[in-house]
């Protein structure tokens, strides 16, 4: 399901991305450059990241710090 329109990502996308320690909205809207337009994905993007961290206590972050929402 597309998730961020204007720039067509999925969720899928950005799960995997955060599996692989993008783990900041702000890492996402650099990757991916969603947010940026019309910013109607943001609440999306900050709930898939909620989501992950309730599931996952710890996630290979790239600077191994907790998931933060930014
Ligand atoms: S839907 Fe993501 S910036 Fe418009």
């Amino acid at each position: 399901m597309y998730i961020c329109v204007c720039k067509a990502v999925t969720d899928s996308q950005i799960l995997t991305a955060i599996e692989n320690g993008v783990c900041t909205r702000k890492k996402l809207t650099h990757c991916f450059g969603i947010g940026k337009d019309c910013g109607k994905c943001n609440k999306e993007v900050i709930a898939l990241l909620e989501r992950r961290a309730a599931l996952v206590q710890s996630l290979p972050c790239a600077s191994n710090q907790p998931i933060t929402i930014i």
